[in-house]
């Protein structure tokens, strides 16, 4: 009998894998693979060596390499390639759609140049509305595969597809929140990203806790600034997918985003920085440009994520930056 739960997910990064290690406690899944070298040697050694070493896959994950094969075994596709490769691969998913494919989105980012959110992109490619979820919130991989007890939202504009994914996606360690914010939700899972590397920064530098603590305060004024103008809701970014989030990755020692802005401080050069993580993204790199431009078409000032692009792409010294954000005129709370 053809079940209406069967789960694809596309995207076999740390956070792909970790999905579907958690998803694999009550399903069987398909884990599509975009290097075709790396599902072979996934699918033989059963360890996903290059993004998330150290944890089995379980007999009732498939690796595939396969999209046309990912996309017929599936009912709900489950996207988290890093933002960068969203609109390819949706390009090569979309003509392996059906009418009754939930798709779901767990990636963190914005599109470069367009600014679109992960949504927006995947309905730009497809043509149409589709039946669509975004997952975010506090969930670092490593983590989520070791099944601790980890809290996301999920977002839906169709409240009963988002009860659906809730229902489906749970398990004792993955407890999912509704939201029907969208925007919210994935703008609050992106720009945390730059605030993390801000934080990383501070770090960096050597500043102390009560730099980090005005930053993430500040940060979360600056997200939440930006969200309500685009559409979102104030509370969203006070919830799972805005400071959850934002906690996690600017406190966490696992957080990619803030172990980059850490060597930012600590002088490094981004190239150099990128080139140590053979192939893993940062995604507040790009991120931080593009919500610059949301910021700028929607008149929204986001000063610490103005500073963090000069850093990251103008050669700004940290050091200048944080002294400009200190000096900037005085502002009311
Ligand atoms: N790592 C985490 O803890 C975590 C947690 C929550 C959300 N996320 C988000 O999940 C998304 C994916 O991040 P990740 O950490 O799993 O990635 P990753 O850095 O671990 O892996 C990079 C992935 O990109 C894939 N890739 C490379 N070139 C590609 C191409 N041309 N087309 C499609 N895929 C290609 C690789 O196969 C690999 O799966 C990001 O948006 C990230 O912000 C990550």
């Amino acid at each position: 009998m053809t079940s209406h739960n069967r789960i694809s997910v596309i995207g076999a990064g740390a956070w792909g894998t970790a999905l579907a290690l958690s998803l694999a406690q009550r399903h069987p899944i398909t884990l599509w693979v975009f290097e075709e070298e790396g599902a072979a040697r996934m699918q033989s050694s059963r360890v996903n060596q290059a993004f998330l070493p150290g944890f089995e896959l379980p007999a009732n994950i498939t690796v595939t390499h396969d999209l046309a094969a990912a996309a017929a075994n599936a009912d709900v596709l489950l996207c988290v390639v890093p933002s960068q490769f969203m609109r390819s691969t949706m390009r090569a998913l979309t003509p392996h759609l059906r009418p009754d494919h939930v798709l779901v989105s767990a990636t963190k980012g914005i599109e470069d140049e367009t600014c679109l959110r992960m949504s927006e992109v995947m309905e730009q490619v497809a043509g149409h509305q589709l039946p669509l979820a975004v997952l975010s919130g506090p969930s670092f991989a490593k983590e989520v595969a070791q099944h601790l007890p980890t809290v996301i939202t999920v977002a839906s504009r169709d409240a009963d597809l988002a009860q659906r994914i809730q229902r489906l996606f749970a398990s004792p360690s993955l407890r999912l929140y509704t939201n029907d914010d969208v925007i919210g939700v994935e703008l609050g899972g992106s720009i945390k990203n730059v605030i993390a590397l801000a934080a990383g920064v501070v770090n960096g530098i050597g500043l102390g806790s009560n730099t980090s603590a005005a930053l993430i305060t500040r940060g979360i004024s600056e997200m939440t600034r930006l969200a309500v103008a685009c559409g979102g809701r104030p509370q969203t970014l006070a919830g799972l997918s805005g400071v959850g989030d934002l906690v996690l990755t600017c406190t966490g020692s696992l957080s990619r985003n803030r172990t980059v802005g850490t060597e930012l401080g600590r002088g490094r050069k981004l190239p150099d920085i990128l080139a140590d993580l053979h192939g893993q993204v940062a995604e507040g790199v790009r991120s931080t440009t593009a919500a610059l431009g949301l910021a700028q078409r929607h008149s929204v000032e986001m000063p610490i994520t103005e500073q963090m692009n000069a850093i990251l792409h103008h050669g700004k010294p940290p050091a200048d930056a944080i002294r400009e954000l200190m000096t900037r005129p005085g502002k009311d709370e």
